[in-house]
C-alpha cells in the first residue's frame, strides 16, 4: 500500500495572507473563482511588481484553473508583467497614432535620459521601459504611462517634468 502524500495547498505556501485576503474579497463578488483571474493577477502584481511562474501556478491553483489557462490570460492582458520590473514601469504606446505623432522620439529621449533600452531596467531598479499597444487615448497622442498614471500629448521637452513628478509619487 502506497504512502499517502499530504496535499500541499500551493496557494497558501506561495501567496501571502494579504494577497489571499485581497483575492478573496474579489471572489466574494464573483460567480466562480476563475472569473476574477485578471483582478487576481493585478493583485499579485501590486504586491510583487510582477507575476513569476511560481506565483502564477499558485494563483491558478487557487482559482481552480490550469496554469496554462491563467498564463494565456496574463499574456493577453499586456499590463501583467511576467518578468521582473523596476519600481516604476514606463509604458510608451507604439500603436499607429502615437507612431505618427512621434512616439519613437519620445522613446529615444527616455532611453537616453534613463540610460536603458526598451525592455531594460535602470541599475537603481527605479524604472523599466516597455512598449505597449494602444492606451485608448489616440486623440491625445503620443501617450505613455508611468506606473498607474497616464500622460497625454507628451513631448520630449515634457519628459523631465513627468519623471520629476514621478520621483515624488508612490511607486506603482
Ligand atoms: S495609438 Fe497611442 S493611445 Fe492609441
Amino acid at each position: 500500500m502506497s504512502e499517502q502524500i499530504p496535499a500541499v495547498n500551493l496557494a497558501n505556501t506561495v501567496l501571502s495572507d494579504a494577497e489571499l485576503a485581497d483575492i478573496n474579497a474579489e471572489i466574494a463578488h464573483a460567480p466562480y473563482r476563475a472569473a476574477v483571474a485578471i483582478d487576481a493577477l493585478k493583485i499579485v502584481q501590486a504586491h510583487r511588481r510582477w507575476v513569476s511562474d511560481e506565483a502564477l501556478a499558485a494563483l491558478a491553483d487557487y482559482l481552480q484553473m490550469s496554469a496554462a489557462e491563467l498564463d494565456s490570460i496574463a499574456t493577453f492582458y499586456n499590463l501583467i508583467f511576467r518578468r521582473p520590473v523596476g519600481e516604476n514601469v514606463i509604458l510608451v504606446c507604439n500603436s499607429v497614432t502615437c507612431w505618427i505623432k512621434g512616439c519613437d522620439g519620445i522613446r529615444q529621449a527616455l532611453s537616453e535620459r534613463l540610460g536603458i533600452r526598451e525592455g531594460e531596467t535602470t541599475a537603481d531598479d527605479r524604472y523599466t521601459l516597455l512598449p505597449v499597444t494602444c492606451l485608448g487615448a489616440c486623440d491625445k497622442a503620443p501617450v505613455l504611462m508611468v506606473g498607474n498614471e497616464k500622460f497625454e500629448d507628451v513631448t520630449v521637452e515634457g519628459l523631465a517634468g513627468i519623471l520629476e513628478r514621478r520621483e515624488g509619487a508612490t511607486p506603482a
